[in-house]
């Protein structure tokens, strides 16, 4: 018996990948955390599937959910939204099912922030502008931030941000970033990004609260100069002149043939 932790994906549900699907398919109990997860997915559980939203239980009756498949010998399958190394709750139920020796196998998923990316046809990590791409959020009733994970620390890098969870704080965002990046820096605000109905609002720090007025809940914030540059360098890998392995260049290339 084993527990499958599967990141199903932002929401359209043919983002999730083959492996997470199978897995669904064969397992006879599939609990999912309702309020992100597509329905549709669901679909793929077998016929007489014992199917549980966890949205409206706690830990402990998580667990006592698996513990019971646990004890019939049934393989779960644990869907949550995106991909499961940020912000699932995985971590807490590991730590759990460890403790209860239950074997555990995790299946990554499509995480939001490439599947807003993706919306928006951009790559947030574009030569001379921006290397590094953060994953963030900004404190929330259930979580706090620690001491040093402030949006002003990470600004301070000019990393292209992608802010989760914070939608709601959008004047705080801004007043927090102004100072560092510029009224000028493009924002997108991309709501419920690879769902049918999903939005992308494209503005500046300066403008957009104005723009992004009524987005609530299930949106990324991403804030960074990459978001809308045409006059960025291209990358030296596919330059005409670089020796690489796959390309070796010149008299004497650095790994010949
Ligand atoms: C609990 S976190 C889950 C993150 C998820 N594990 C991931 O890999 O993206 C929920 C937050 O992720 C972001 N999010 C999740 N799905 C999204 C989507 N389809 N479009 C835009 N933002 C999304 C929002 O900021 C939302 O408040």
């Amino acid at each position: 018996m084993t527990v499958h932790f599967i990141g199903a994906g932002p929401g359209a549900p043919d983002l999730i990948t083959l492996r997470g699907r199978d897995l669904i398919a064969a397992c006879p109990v599939c609990l999912y955390a309702g309020s992100l997860v597509p329905a549709a997915l669901l679909a793929h559980c077998p016929p007489g599937a014992r199917i549980v939203n966890t949205a409206p239980l706690s830990l402990d009756q998580i667990i006592d959910e698996i513990a019971t498949a646990h004890a019939a010998g049934h393989d779960v399958a644990r869907l949550h939204s995106g991909d499961l190394s940020v912000w699932s709750a995985m971590g807490e139920q590991l730590r759990r099912l460890r403790a209860l020796d239950v074997p555990v196998q995790v299946t990554p998923g499509v995480p939001s922030f490439a599947a807003a990316a993706a919306a928006l046809e951009t790559e947030l990590t574009l030569p001379g502008l921006a290397q590094s791409v953060v994953l963030t959020r900004t404190p929330g009733r259930a979580s706090t931030m620690p001491e040093g994970e402030t949006l002003a620390a990470f600004a301070a890098t000019g990393a292209t941000l992608a802010i989760h969870l914070s939608i709601h704080a959008l004047d705080r965002v801004v007043a927090d970033l102004l100072p560092l990046y510029g009224g000028d820096c493009p924002v997108a605000v991309v709501w419920r990004a690879s769902w049918p109905d999903q939005r992308v609002i494209r503005a500046t720090l300066a403008d957009v609260q104005t723009h992004a007025q009524g987005i609530d809940r299930t949106a990324l914030i991403l804030v960074g100069r990459a978001l809308a540059a045409e006059g960025f360098e291209e990358s030296r890998l596919y330059a005409a002149d670089y020796d690489r392995r796959y390309r070796p260049v010149g008299a004497d290339p650095r790994f010949p043939e």
